[in-house]
């Protein structure tokens, strides 16, 4: 178990600024989940860590050491890469012990580690078949074995549910959930997919363009996010965005004219939000509730309802031509053409200005 800290690291290719100055601090047992967008520099922070890529510059810290110079194989940290990447002419077992033996760790060391791991992942009545006669969450497991039985002080993963179907990606969720909670090791996951990030978290770190949006608990994240990106990134169905323009102040009241909608009240300084400033009110499908015409804040119709049984989705054209998603816990009886009012529940909604950073949660 160990603590890591990055700061201000830095990595280029050639001419391309792909890691653009990340400082982050994760504490022992932590587990931390890097979050974002296809090619936003996810694969490549981890294996700065892992040592497997040089920096540009920066410092990388564990348990307050630098480790910028020490190669890859003495930094105690073993990564699980969403291939599986292991060797296909071994068996289970030579997949698990092959790495332990070229650090001449006894083979008596090795027989009990190997029996832990695989009882551990319920793996031993496989550890004499080759990959090629396992299924891909049998893969899987068999590659987290292996960086189990190394005893790292970080485990480091990159993607490694991604290959696997909807039902078994949910299964080795809560697996590597528990093993988490068994071994209380420090974990850096990284994954493209916000439910996984929200699941295992015990803080997701948002990655975009290579640069930190911000960093939280998943529920911090969920309520309080700094800026548009996080606001649409965290939470499915996504936020829904409505453009709005402020009205002058009457009394103590900001208003907002949404676009194709109503007048939102709040009570804002109008430092923050001069008359005539463009925003951006930001609300979840799941905050919308349905109202009389004459307390609506936007109306709209139906195109599609989406009946899942516990809730039930509705996508809604407003009169601006904007489709907003609407969620709906239960069975809502709507069919396409329906028209709804919809208003905001408990003011669940979040202001954003034109530089899409956050002026106010309400
Ligand atoms: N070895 C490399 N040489 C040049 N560019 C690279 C290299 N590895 C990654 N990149 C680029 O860096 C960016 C981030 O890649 P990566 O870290 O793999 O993203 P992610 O894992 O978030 O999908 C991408 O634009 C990718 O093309
Ligand atoms: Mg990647």
């Amino acid at each position: 178990m160990a603590r890591l800290e990055l700061k201000n690291v830095i990595k280029n290719f050639g001419s391309v600024e792909v890691i653009k100055g990340v400082d982050l601090a994760i504490g022992d047992g932590e587990f931390v989940v890097i979050v974002g967008p296809s090619g936003c520099g996810k694969s490549t922070l981890l294996r700065l860590i892992a040592g497997l890529e040089e920096m540009t510059s920066g410092a990388i810290l564990m348990d307050d050491e630098r480790v910028d110079d020490v190669p890859a194989a003495k930094r105690e940290l073993a990564m699980v890469f969403q291939s599986y990447a292991l060797y296909p002419h071994m068996t289970v077992r030579k997949n698990l012990s092959f790495g332990l033996e070229t650090m001449k760790v006894p083979k008596d060391e090795i027989e009990s580690l190997i029996t832990a791991a695989a009882e551990t992942l319920q793996i031993g009545a496989l550890l004499d078949r080759k990959p090629g006669q396992l299924s891909g969450g049998q893969c899987q497991r068999v590659a987290i074995g292996r960086a189990i039985v190394r005893n790292p002080k970080i485990f480091l993963f990159d993607e490694p549910l991604s290959n696997l179907d909807a039902e078994l990606r949910t299964q080795m969720r809560i697996e590597i959930n528990k093993l988490h909670q068994r071994l209380n090791a420090t974990m850096i996951f990284v994954t493209h997919d916000q439910t996984e990030a929200m699941t295992l978290a015990d803080r997701i770190v948002i990655l975009n363009g290579g640069k930190v949006e911000q960093v939280g608990t998943p529920l911090e994240l969920y309520n309080n996010p700094d800026n548009m990106f996080v606001g649409g990134f965290i939470g499915s169905p996504r936020m829904n965005f409505l453009p709005g323009v402020v009205l002058p102040e009457t009394g103590d009241n900001t208003r907002i004219k949404l676009v194709g909608g109503n007048e939102i009240h709040t009570k804002l300084s109008s430092d923050s939000l001069p008359e005539g400033a463009k925003v951006t009110i930001g609300v979840r499908p799941e905050s919308f509730v349905q109202v009389d015409a004459n307390r609506a804040l936007v109306t709209g119709e139906v195109q599609i309802a989406e009946h899942l049984g516990g809730e039930t989705f509705v996508y809604v054209s407003l009169t601006n031509g904007d489709t907003i998603t609407v969620g709906i816990k239960g069975q809502a009886k709507l069919v396409p053409g329906d028209e709804m009012h919809l208003a905001v529940a408990g003011s669940e909604f979040h202001i954003f200005g034109e530089d899409e950073k956050v002026i106010r949660h309400v």
